[in-house]
């Protein structure tokens, strides 16, 4: 396998014919953990959406490309297949569906026709998997994330991205709602499958997180783009600081995205 490559340049995005994303540009490859850290309502969760392809969310202008093919040009379980992974800020309840009944054609669609896991080796690394995030056994008949807490379905997203093996994983606000023990687990999760395989975004609001899951980059977002990236020093000085100070020597008065005049 080759290591993982996500860039994304200049990437402008609209919902509902307001631009939100204004300029985005981030490469992201095998082995790395970026942080996106920012105030609410600065484009976060957009940026997420876009790189699913969400149909809300309108391409504007700029580029995305993953080992070099353009995934814009894909459709949302396409880009899922060759893979790209959302954990998100606030998953779905699939009635109906048992939560290992789904991950198991995850897991198979990321595989490809002809090459599907076998169903012991399915449940044999599902029930491990189980086991590192501390998941109750029944979880696995329940169905998806139907009567979770937000710290069970949190944990559940992280199995789903264990199991998938995805080769760029996005992880949208994963730590909220999450207690210091729950945190934990979910980011002994994400730092097992740390490889040159697979490259990790990390959004989030609060420095907490990146205790546990050490970013290499640390990049903050305001107004829909990146204004600022550095190493996790910049996490830190954003724990203890704030982020008044960017706005400060930035000039910028609201931070968050459509206000601005
Ligand atoms: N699905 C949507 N429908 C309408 N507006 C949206 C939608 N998603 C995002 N927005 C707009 O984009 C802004 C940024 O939202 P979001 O990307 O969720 O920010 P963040 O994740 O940083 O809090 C919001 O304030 C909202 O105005
Ligand atoms: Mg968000």
């Amino acid at each position: 396998m080759t290591q993982p490559k996500l860039t994304i340049d200049n990437l402008r995005v609209s919902v509902e014919g307001k631009e939100i994303l204004k300029g985005l540009s981030l490469e992201i490859k095998g082995g790395e953990v970026h942080a996106i850290m920012g105030p609410n309502g600065t484009g976060k969760s957009t940026l997420a959406s876009a790189l699913m392809g969400h149909p809300k969310y309108t391409v504007e202008s700029g580029s995305i490309t993953l080992n070099g093919e353009d995934v814009l040009e894909m459709k949302t379980d396409e880009r899922a297949r060759k893979g790209l992974f959302l954990a998100m800020q606030y998953p779905s309840e699939i009635s109906g569906v048992t939560n290992s009944d789904f991950l198991r054609s995850a897991v198979n669609a990321r595989r490809g026709e002809g090459n599907e896991i076998s169903l012991i080796k399915f449940v044999r690394e599902m029930e491990q998997k189980m086991k590192v995030l501390e998941m109750n056994e029944a979880f696995a008949g329940r169905y998806v994330n139907e009567g979770f807490s937000g710290g069970e379905k949190k944990r559940n997203e992280i199995l789903q991205m264990m199991m998938v093996k995805p080769s760029i994983a996005i992880l949208d606000e994963i730590d909220s709602g999450l207690d210091i023990d729950a945190l934990k687990i979910v980011a002994k999760g994400v730092n097992e499958m740390k490889s040159p395989d697979m490259g990790v975004l990390v959004i989030t609001h609060y420095q907490r997180l990146l205790n546990y899951i050490k970013p290499d980059f640390v990049h903050v977002m305001m107004q829909g783009k990146i204004v600022r990236s550095g190493g996790p020093e910049l996490a830190e000085k954003l724990e203890a600081e704030g982020y008044d100070w960017i706005k400060e020597e930035l000039g910028i008065v609201d931070e968050t995205v459509g206000q601005e005049a």
